[in-house]
């Protein structure tokens, strides 16, 4: 048997779980979609719905039901808190602004994370009823059609960046002049996770943004460098998901100290 194999057959029933979970949240942002979202505010005044709030309940039901002894991390509600050893690391709508305003770039994102590293991770855009996954060492999928990173340089690309232009403006880095001095095609829509699968099937070279937080990152990440990219902090280390952090650069490899340059003046 090789590595491969093994880390397949390690992870397999984790796997299966997380599948599930993912179909059974996207039924849930189909039914409020276009219904009452009984939309409120949280303290930070980011916006929360009653879907987010019941996947987050859905997956820390399912969750501990199937691994009793996993913690969950979620954005809306948790049982555990950051640190070592299992970690099931969820958003349970990542893009709620997307969702609110009926632009289907919201979905569903849920990792594992063993000491820090994610080691299963599943997206699902239950829209374009797309399932992304990925588990360590094993490559990434689409709906079971495996998926790459591109290899184009960034003058020959799209490269995505953070959706809130307020937040771009009161940036510490430079990183939009450099964009628009070097006339890089961009994108800016909302959904984290949407923007970190376009890296890991292609259609996007990169993706950067200083203000997503560990739950965004953690299932793309994984699908992202599993299909062959790249994702590390803004100085270009590690992300470490025994704690939470901001910020995260999603590259197709090629592109990731292109990408890098351009934080700096
Ligand atoms: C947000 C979205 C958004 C990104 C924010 C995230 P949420 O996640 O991914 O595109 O710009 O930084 O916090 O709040 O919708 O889960
Ligand atoms: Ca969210």
């Amino acid at each position: 048997m090789n590595n491969l194999s093994t880390d397949t057959e390690k992870w397999a029933k984790e796997l299966e779980v997380a599948k599930g979970i993912a179909y059974e949240a996207g039924e849930i942002m189909r039914k409020y979609f276009d219904g009452d979202q009984q939309l409120e505010k949280k303290e930070d005044g980011s916006p929360v719905t009653i879907a987010d709030k019941e996947i987050n309940s859905m997956v820390i039901k399912s969750l501990s039901e199937k691994f009793p002894e996993d913690g969950v991390v979620g954005e809306e509600e948790s049982t555990a808190e950051y640190g070592e050893g299992r970690r099931w690391i969820c958003d349970p709508i990542d893009g709620t602004w997307a969702f609110i305003t009926g632009v289907p770039t919201c979905m569903f994102s849920l990792a594992l994370v063993e000491d820090g590293v994610p080691v299963v991770g599943v997206a699902y855009d239950p829209f374009l009823d797309r399932l992304y996954y990925a588990t360590i060492h094993s490559g990434a999928y689409c709906n079971d059609t495996k998926i790459y990173v591109s290899d184009r340089k960034l003058e020959d690309g799209v490269i995505a960046i953070a959706d809130s232009l307020s937040k771009i403006r009161k940036s510490k880095f430079s990183y939009l002049d450099n964009i628009l001095s070097r006339n890089l095609k961009t994108v800016p829509l909302n959904g984290a996770v949407y923007k970190g699968c376009l890296v890991a099937t292609g259609r996007l070279v990169g993706y950067l943004s200083e203000y997503i937080n560990t739950h965004d990152v953690a299932a793309a990440h994984l699908i992202t460098e599993e299909a062959g990219g790249k994702v590390t902090s803004f100085s270009g280390d590690k992300l470490d998901y025994k704690k939470s952090f901001k910020g995260a650069v999603f590259s197709n490899k090629v592109t990731h100290q292109d990408i890098l340059d351009l934080l700096k003046d």
